[in-house]
């Protein structure tokens, strides 16, 4: 297993561009399954999740061909609609998976979905909206069997915006003959980046991105190309690094408007940010400030995924920050790696309160999930001494080579074997 070795208290300095979204490339991969013929997807990171999603996808039938960051699918004989526990415990996005095979196939059969361990994760809210459309599902022994029967178009309200169950429902109408409509689904740029994806091949999708989606269905889906949107919690993570190192950092591909409630809180910081057309730079030469009381909440608020990168500035910045978690019950693993490190945190139910401290101290920290192990990854870079952060493997699996990144703007970051 391989583990980073981290000497803090480095200044960074310097350009990093954004690789491809990860929560974009997941459902567009499985969306694939939903084209009759040959699909280019462009602007592609081999992240560990999209690796686990290329097996999957290759199990089903899918012919994939590799071109540096350029993926070539033939999608024309799909035939088999069974998705094992070993692949789709690999990753929560298995459960897109869903929606496409019963457009395609009529039919569907999933072990239950992997993924962080952020919280208990049910799959109940997709589950519902597919029967509310007339879908047979049977929940049972951890699997999910599903079969289009007399799906019909209809109207699903959501009594949460899950980005899951958004676009799995998408999915499964979009070769749905009839109007079906998506009341209070997910607002996020990764739903949209999905349904213009969809369109491309022929799709009839309107209001992405609000929330009131309608699908018309269409008989079948060509080939078609597509380059995915940047992603915009890696973004996101690293217009935080001045902030927290001090230094200067611009990131290329940034997309202030997809993480503004950020960019606020950066603006009214102690640093300087100068947002452009295609990228961001922060500069910071003072100690961060406390950012008050942020709450996570759907899209366009302040975004989960970023909740836990943001406790680590916290934990130095001057002055206390209270975060409240809304969305996942379980998002506060990293919080005693942190006060390993000298962190002063209290969790307080769905809240936890930051007491910002000087500094930091190096020492031997575990990854507890993927945001939680960029945030400790974080910490090791402005911790004063030596830091390792273990199950480096959950990082890997939304952050591509983070430690050569990281390395070209000042740190001193190394990728050991244990
Ligand atoms: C997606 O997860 C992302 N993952 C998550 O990113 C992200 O944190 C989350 O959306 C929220 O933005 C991918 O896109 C692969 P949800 P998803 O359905 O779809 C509850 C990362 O770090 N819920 O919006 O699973 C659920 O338990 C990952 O990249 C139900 O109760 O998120 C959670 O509390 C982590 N029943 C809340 O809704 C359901 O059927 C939000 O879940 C579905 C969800």
């Amino acid at each position: 297993m391989d583990y980073f070795l981290i000497n803090g208290g480095k200044k960074l300095f310097g350009s990093v561009a954004v690789d491809s979204a990860k929560n974009a490339l997941l459902p567009i991969l499985a969306g694939c399954l939903l084209s009759e013929g040959i699909v280019t997807i462009k602007n592609v990171t081999y992240y560990e999740d999209i690796n686990s999603m290329l097996e999957i996808l290759q199990l089903l039938g899918i012919k994939i061909q590799k071109h540096e960051n350029v993926l070539v699918l033939d999608c024309r004989y799909i035939d088999k609609y069974i998705i094992p526990l070993e692949l789709t415990n690999k990753l929560r996005a298995s459960v897109f998976c869903l929606g496409p095979l019963l457009g395609r196939l009529g039919k569907a059969r999933l072990a239950y979905p992997g993924g962080c361990a952020i919280g208990s994760r049910p799959i109940d809210l997709h589950i519902s909206g597919l029967a509310k459309l007339g879908v047979h599902v049977i929940d049972r022994h951890g699997y999910i069997t599903a079969y289009k029967g007399n799906m019909k178009a209809g109207k699903v309200c959501l009594p949460f915006p899950s980005v899951g169950a958004t676009e799995n429902l998408i999915m499964a109408s979009v070769l749905n003959l009839g109007r079906t409509q998506i009341i209070g689904g997910a607002k996020e740029p990764e739903v949209v980046d999905l349904c213009n994806f969809l369109n491309a091949l022929g799709a009839k999708i309107y209001g992405a991105g609000s929330d009131h989606i309608i699908i018309d269905g269409v008989p079948s889906l060509a080939g078609g190309e597509y380059t995915v949107m940047p992603d915009r919690i890696i973004a996101g993570t690293y217009l935080m690094l001045p902030l927290l190192c001090g230094g200067e950092v611009e990131v290329i591909n940034a997309n202030g408007e997809h993480i503004s409630p950020l960019v606020e809180l950066l603006k009214n910081n102690s640093c300087n940010i100068r947002v452009k057309s295609d990228r961001i730079i922060v500069t910071a030469k003072r100690r961060a400030k406390c950012f008050g009381k942020i709450e996570t909440l759907p899209y366009p608020h302040f975004p989960t995924d970023l909740q836990q990168p943001l406790s680590c500035v916290a934990c130095v910045a001057k002055g206390t920050t209270i975060i409240t978690e809304n969305l996942f019950e379980s998002r506060f693993k990293h919080v005693p790696e942190l006060v390993k490190m000298g962190a002063k945190i209290n969790i307080c139910d769905s809240s936890i309160i930051i007491d910002g401290v000087k500094e930091l101290f190096g020492a031997e920290v575990v990854a507890p999930d993927l945001r939680g192990g960029a945030a400790l990854v974080m910490a090791g870079l402005v911790a004063n001494g030596y830091t390792t952060v273990k199950n480096v493997n959950l990082i890997d699996r939304g952050y591509f080579a983070l430690e050569q990144k990281l390395s070209m703007l000042g740190a001193d970051i190394k990728r050991l074997k244990e």
